[in-house]
Protein backbone atom coordinates (compact mmCIF):
# COMPACT_ATOMS: atom_id res chain seq x y z
CA UNK A 1 0.00 0.00 0.00
CA UNK A 2 1.11 3.40 -1.08
CA UNK A 3 1.01 6.82 1.70
CA UNK A 4 2.50 4.72 4.27
CA UNK A 5 6.16 5.00 3.60
CA UNK A 6 8.12 7.31 6.44
CA UNK A 7 5.11 6.63 8.54
CA UNK A 8 5.52 6.11 12.53
CA UNK A 9 2.53 4.11 14.36
CA UNK A 10 1.84 3.13 17.56
CA UNK A 11 -0.45 -0.15 17.89
CA UNK A 12 -1.40 -1.13 20.80
CA UNK A 13 -2.22 -4.62 21.00
CA UNK A 14 0.35 -5.34 18.20
CA UNK A 15 1.57 -8.66 19.49
CA UNK A 16 -1.23 -10.43 17.89
CA UNK A 17 -4.51 -10.69 15.82
CA UNK A 18 -5.52 -7.34 13.70
CA UNK A 19 -2.84 -5.19 15.87
CA UNK A 20 0.31 -7.75 14.60
CA UNK A 21 -1.25 -8.13 10.75
CA UNK A 22 -1.30 -4.11 10.79
CA UNK A 23 2.45 -3.90 12.27
CA UNK A 24 3.48 -6.57 9.37
CA UNK A 25 2.28 -4.29 6.06
CA UNK A 26 3.07 -1.00 7.90
CA UNK A 27 6.98 -2.33 8.27
CA UNK A 28 6.08 -3.84 3.98
CA UNK A 29 4.68 -0.46 2.86
CA UNK A 30 7.95 1.42 4.16
CA UNK A 31 6.85 2.50 7.69
CA UNK A 32 7.52 1.92 11.18
CA UNK A 33 5.55 0.45 14.36
CA UNK A 34 6.26 0.67 17.68
CA UNK A 35 4.07 -2.45 19.30
CA UNK A 36 2.98 -1.86 22.82
CA UNK A 37 1.21 -4.89 24.36
CA UNK A 38 0.74 -6.72 27.84
CA UNK A 39 1.95 -9.95 25.56
CA UNK A 40 5.98 -9.41 26.40
CA UNK A 41 7.29 -12.35 24.57
CA UNK A 42 4.51 -12.17 21.59
CA UNK A 43 5.40 -8.43 21.27
CA UNK A 44 9.15 -8.96 21.26
CA UNK A 45 9.15 -12.00 18.76
CA UNK A 46 7.58 -10.01 16.34
CA UNK A 47 9.54 -6.61 16.43
CA UNK A 48 12.44 -9.09 16.14
CA UNK A 49 10.90 -10.29 13.24
CA UNK A 50 10.27 -6.76 11.53
CA UNK A 51 14.05 -6.09 12.24
CA UNK A 52 14.86 -2.20 12.49
CA UNK A 53 11.73 -0.31 11.43
CA UNK A 54 9.64 -2.46 14.72
CA UNK A 55 10.37 -2.04 18.17
CA UNK A 56 8.32 -3.71 21.24
CA UNK A 57 7.38 -1.40 24.64
CA UNK A 58 5.52 -2.96 27.26
CA UNK A 59 2.30 -1.39 27.38
CA UNK A 60 -0.74 -1.49 29.91
CA UNK A 61 -3.05 0.74 28.17
CA UNK A 62 -5.29 0.51 31.79
CA UNK A 63 -1.96 2.15 32.98
CA UNK A 64 -1.45 5.61 32.34
CA UNK A 65 2.44 6.08 33.00
CA UNK A 66 2.87 3.24 30.87
CA UNK A 67 0.90 4.77 28.20
CA UNK A 68 3.25 7.96 28.86
CA UNK A 69 6.01 5.84 28.56
CA UNK A 70 4.77 4.24 25.57
CA UNK A 71 4.32 7.44 23.75
CA UNK A 72 8.02 8.54 24.91
CA UNK A 73 9.02 5.56 23.27
CA UNK A 74 7.96 6.07 20.04
CA UNK A 75 9.33 9.29 19.96
CA UNK A 76 13.03 8.70 21.06
CA UNK A 77 13.17 5.12 18.74
CA UNK A 78 11.37 6.54 15.51
CA UNK A 79 11.68 10.55 15.93
CA UNK A 80 7.79 11.07 15.77
CA UNK A 81 4.71 9.97 15.85
CA UNK A 82 2.30 9.84 12.87
CA UNK A 83 -0.39 7.24 13.80
CA UNK A 84 -2.06 5.23 16.26
CA UNK A 85 -3.97 2.28 15.83
CA UNK A 86 -5.97 1.00 19.58
CA UNK A 87 -6.16 -2.45 19.16
CA UNK A 88 -5.91 -3.59 22.75
CA UNK A 89 -9.29 -5.15 23.72
CA UNK A 90 -10.46 -7.22 26.80
CA UNK A 91 -12.94 -9.44 25.48
CA UNK A 92 -14.26 -10.98 28.65
CA UNK A 93 -17.87 -10.72 29.47
CA UNK A 94 -20.28 -11.95 31.91
CA UNK A 95 -23.16 -10.54 29.80
CA UNK A 96 -25.96 -8.60 31.99
CA UNK A 97 -24.48 -10.57 35.37
CA UNK A 98 -21.32 -9.50 34.88
CA UNK A 99 -19.71 -7.95 38.22
CA UNK A 100 -18.69 -4.50 38.50
CA UNK A 101 -15.24 -5.53 38.64
CA UNK A 102 -15.72 -7.00 35.22
CA UNK A 103 -17.75 -3.92 33.82
CA UNK A 104 -14.90 -1.38 34.79
CA UNK A 105 -12.34 -3.36 33.48
CA UNK A 106 -13.75 -3.89 29.97
CA UNK A 107 -14.39 -0.18 29.72
CA UNK A 108 -11.14 0.66 31.28
CA UNK A 109 -9.26 -1.09 28.74
CA UNK A 110 -11.71 -1.07 25.38
CA UNK A 111 -12.94 2.81 26.01
CA UNK A 112 -10.71 4.91 28.74
CA UNK A 113 -7.38 3.15 27.00
CA UNK A 114 -7.88 4.58 23.74
CA UNK A 115 -9.03 7.86 24.93
CA UNK A 116 -5.97 8.43 26.95
CA UNK A 117 -4.11 6.96 24.28
CA UNK A 118 -5.17 9.34 21.94
CA UNK A 119 -4.55 12.60 24.18
CA UNK A 120 -0.88 11.41 25.05
CA UNK A 121 0.19 11.01 20.94
CA UNK A 122 -2.12 13.85 19.86
CA UNK A 123 1.01 16.24 21.09
CA UNK A 124 3.81 14.13 18.80
CA UNK A 125 1.06 14.62 15.90
CA UNK A 126 0.23 18.05 16.10
CA UNK A 127 4.20 18.86 15.74
CA UNK A 128 4.35 16.48 12.87
CA UNK A 129 1.82 18.82 11.12
CA UNK A 130 -0.89 16.24 11.87
CA UNK A 131 -1.61 11.88 12.04
CA UNK A 132 -4.16 9.49 12.11
CA UNK A 133 -5.82 7.35 14.37
CA UNK A 134 -7.65 3.94 14.01
CA UNK A 135 -9.78 2.34 16.95
CA UNK A 136 -11.98 -0.42 16.77
CA UNK A 137 -15.65 -1.22 16.76
CA UNK A 138 -17.63 -4.46 15.95
CA UNK A 139 -20.37 -5.94 14.67
CA UNK A 140 -21.08 -6.83 18.24
CA UNK A 141 -22.58 -3.05 18.56
CA UNK A 142 -24.80 -2.94 15.96
CA UNK A 143 -27.25 -5.81 16.71
CA UNK A 144 -29.37 -6.93 20.25
CA UNK A 145 -27.66 -10.49 21.57
CA UNK A 146 -28.48 -12.43 24.36
CA UNK A 147 -25.86 -13.44 27.09
CA UNK A 148 -23.59 -10.71 26.29
CA UNK A 149 -23.44 -7.02 28.16
CA UNK A 150 -20.12 -5.25 28.80
CA UNK A 151 -17.58 -6.11 25.35
CA UNK A 152 -20.61 -5.00 23.04
CA UNK A 153 -21.56 -1.95 25.26
CA UNK A 154 -17.67 -0.84 24.91
CA UNK A 155 -18.00 -1.22 20.95
CA UNK A 156 -21.02 0.71 20.69
CA UNK A 157 -19.10 3.41 23.28
CA UNK A 158 -15.95 3.86 21.07
CA UNK A 159 -18.20 5.16 17.81
CA UNK A 160 -19.65 8.05 19.97
CA UNK A 161 -15.93 8.29 21.13
CA UNK A 162 -14.64 8.54 18.11
CA UNK A 163 -16.74 11.16 16.29
CA UNK A 164 -15.82 13.75 19.87
CA UNK A 165 -12.43 12.83 19.01
CA UNK A 166 -12.87 13.11 15.48
CA UNK A 167 -14.02 16.52 16.07
CA UNK A 168 -11.68 17.85 18.60
CA UNK A 169 -8.66 17.08 16.76
CA UNK A 170 -9.60 18.14 13.41
CA UNK A 171 -8.55 21.57 13.38
CA UNK A 172 -4.72 19.76 14.22
CA UNK A 173 -5.58 17.55 10.84
CA UNK A 174 -5.47 14.46 13.75
CA UNK A 175 -8.05 12.65 11.66
CA UNK A 176 -10.26 9.47 14.03
CA UNK A 177 -11.55 6.54 12.62
CA UNK A 178 -13.05 3.41 13.27
CA UNK A 179 -12.89 -0.10 11.67
CA UNK A 180 -15.84 -2.57 12.55
CA UNK A 181 -14.53 -6.32 11.93
CA UNK A 182 -16.98 -9.13 12.14
CA UNK A 183 -15.52 -12.47 12.88
CA UNK A 184 -12.01 -12.17 12.47
CA UNK A 185 -9.71 -15.05 12.87
CA UNK A 186 -7.62 -14.17 15.35
CA UNK A 187 -7.57 -15.02 19.21
CA UNK A 188 -11.39 -14.84 20.29
CA UNK A 189 -12.47 -16.76 17.08
CA UNK A 190 -9.49 -19.36 16.87
CA UNK A 191 -10.22 -20.08 20.32
CA UNK A 192 -13.92 -20.25 20.36
CA UNK A 193 -13.31 -22.85 16.94
CA UNK A 194 -10.99 -24.64 18.75
CA UNK A 195 -8.28 -23.98 15.78
CA UNK A 196 -11.08 -25.69 13.04
CA UNK A 197 -10.99 -22.75 10.60
CA UNK A 198 -13.01 -24.78 8.09
CA UNK A 199 -15.46 -24.95 10.82
CA UNK A 200 -15.50 -21.53 11.55
CA UNK A 201 -15.71 -20.42 7.92
CA UNK A 202 -18.84 -22.91 7.54
CA UNK A 203 -20.62 -21.50 10.61
CA UNK A 204 -19.80 -17.97 9.77
CA UNK A 205 -21.16 -18.27 6.65
CA UNK A 206 -24.46 -18.00 7.80
CA UNK A 207 -23.63 -14.54 9.05
CA UNK A 208 -21.10 -13.46 6.29
CA UNK A 209 -22.50 -12.89 2.66
CA UNK A 210 -19.16 -13.29 1.46
CA UNK A 211 -19.20 -16.92 3.64
CA UNK A 212 -16.46 -17.42 6.06
CA UNK A 213 -14.46 -15.13 8.34
CA UNK A 214 -11.87 -12.89 7.98
CA UNK A 215 -8.46 -13.02 7.73
CA UNK A 216 -6.23 -10.64 10.02
CA UNK A 217 -4.89 -9.12 6.79
CA UNK A 218 -8.19 -8.35 5.52
CA UNK A 219 -8.73 -6.02 8.34
CA UNK A 220 -5.67 -4.76 8.52
CA UNK A 221 -5.57 -3.65 5.19
CA UNK A 222 -8.68 -1.25 5.98
CA UNK A 223 -6.60 0.13 8.79
CA UNK A 224 -4.03 0.84 7.00
CA UNK A 225 -5.77 2.31 4.15
CA UNK A 226 -7.06 4.88 6.86
CA UNK A 227 -3.73 5.28 8.23
CA UNK A 228 -2.46 6.49 5.13
CA UNK A 229 -2.47 9.93 3.79
CA UNK A 230 -4.94 8.63 0.62
CA UNK A 231 -7.62 8.43 3.55
CA UNK A 232 -6.52 12.23 4.30
CA UNK A 233 -9.84 13.60 3.83
CA UNK A 234 -11.99 11.21 6.02
CA UNK A 235 -12.44 11.41 9.45
CA UNK A 236 -14.80 10.02 11.77
CA UNK A 237 -16.32 7.04 9.84
CA UNK A 238 -17.07 3.43 11.23
CA UNK A 239 -15.44 1.55 8.15
CA UNK A 240 -17.02 -1.99 8.10
CA UNK A 241 -14.75 -4.57 7.23
CA UNK A 242 -17.30 -7.73 8.02
CA UNK A 243 -18.22 -9.68 4.78
CA UNK A 244 -21.65 -8.00 4.46
CA UNK A 245 -22.46 -9.23 7.73
CA UNK A 246 -24.58 -5.46 8.51
CA UNK A 247 -26.56 -5.69 5.47
CA UNK A 248 -27.81 -8.76 5.76
CA UNK A 249 -31.07 -8.65 7.27
CA UNK A 250 -33.29 -11.84 9.36
CA UNK A 251 -34.38 -13.05 5.51
CA UNK A 252 -30.40 -13.54 4.96
CA UNK A 253 -30.93 -11.75 1.73
CA UNK A 254 -34.08 -14.08 0.28
CA UNK A 255 -37.56 -11.87 -0.23
CA UNK A 256 -40.51 -12.53 1.49
CA UNK A 257 -42.14 -13.06 -1.24
CA UNK A 258 -39.72 -16.05 -2.47
CA UNK A 259 -40.53 -17.91 0.81
CA UNK A 260 -43.69 -17.49 1.02
CA UNK A 261 -43.86 -19.07 -2.97
CA UNK A 262 -41.67 -22.12 -2.00
N1 LIG B 1 -11.43 -11.03 16.11
C1 LIG B 1 -12.66 -10.67 15.87
O1 LIG B 1 -13.50 -11.50 15.44
C2 LIG B 1 -13.08 -9.24 16.06
C3 LIG B 1 -14.39 -8.89 15.70
C4 LIG B 1 -14.80 -7.58 15.88
C5 LIG B 1 -13.93 -6.63 16.40
N2 LIG B 1 -12.65 -6.98 16.73
C6 LIG B 1 -11.79 -5.95 17.30
O2 LIG B 1 -10.52 -5.96 16.70
C7 LIG B 1 -9.55 -5.45 17.61
C8 LIG B 1 -8.33 -6.36 17.63
O3 LIG B 1 -8.74 -7.62 18.15
P1 LIG B 1 -8.03 -9.00 17.77
O4 LIG B 1 -9.07 -9.88 17.24
O5 LIG B 1 -6.81 -8.75 16.98
O6 LIG B 1 -7.64 -9.51 19.26
P2 LIG B 1 -6.42 -10.39 19.79
O7 LIG B 1 -6.89 -10.96 21.09
O8 LIG B 1 -5.91 -11.33 18.75
O9 LIG B 1 -5.27 -9.30 20.07
C9 LIG B 1 -5.47 -8.36 21.08
C10 LIG B 1 -4.13 -7.94 21.68
O10 LIG B 1 -4.40 -6.99 22.71
C11 LIG B 1 -3.49 -7.21 23.77
N3 LIG B 1 -4.02 -6.60 25.00
C12 LIG B 1 -5.05 -7.03 25.77
N4 LIG B 1 -5.21 -6.20 26.82
C13 LIG B 1 -4.28 -5.22 26.70
C14 LIG B 1 -3.94 -4.09 27.47
N5 LIG B 1 -4.60 -3.79 28.62
N6 LIG B 1 -2.94 -3.28 27.05
C15 LIG B 1 -2.25 -3.58 25.91
N7 LIG B 1 -2.51 -4.67 25.16
C16 LIG B 1 -3.51 -5.48 25.54
C17 LIG B 1 -3.37 -8.74 23.83
O11 LIG B 1 -2.20 -9.14 24.54
C18 LIG B 1 -3.34 -9.09 22.34
O12 LIG B 1 -2.02 -9.13 21.84
C19 LIG B 1 -10.25 -5.36 18.99
O13 LIG B 1 -10.56 -4.01 19.29
C20 LIG B 1 -11.53 -6.15 18.79
O14 LIG B 1 -12.58 -5.64 19.57
C21 LIG B 1 -12.21 -8.27 16.58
Amino acid sequence: MDGLTGKVAIITGGAKGIGAATARGLVAAGGRALIADIDVEAGAALAAELGDAAASETTDVTDDAAIAACVGRAEAAFGGIDGLVNGAVLFKDDGLDSSRERWLAGFDCNIVGPAHMVEAAAPAMRRRGGGSVVSFSSIAAKFGQRGRGVYPATKAAIRQLTRNQAMHHAADRIRVNLVSPAWTWTTPIIDAAGGDRAKADRVAADYHPLGRVADAEEVAAAVLFLLSDNARFITGIDLPVDGGYAISGPDQGTPTQYRLSE
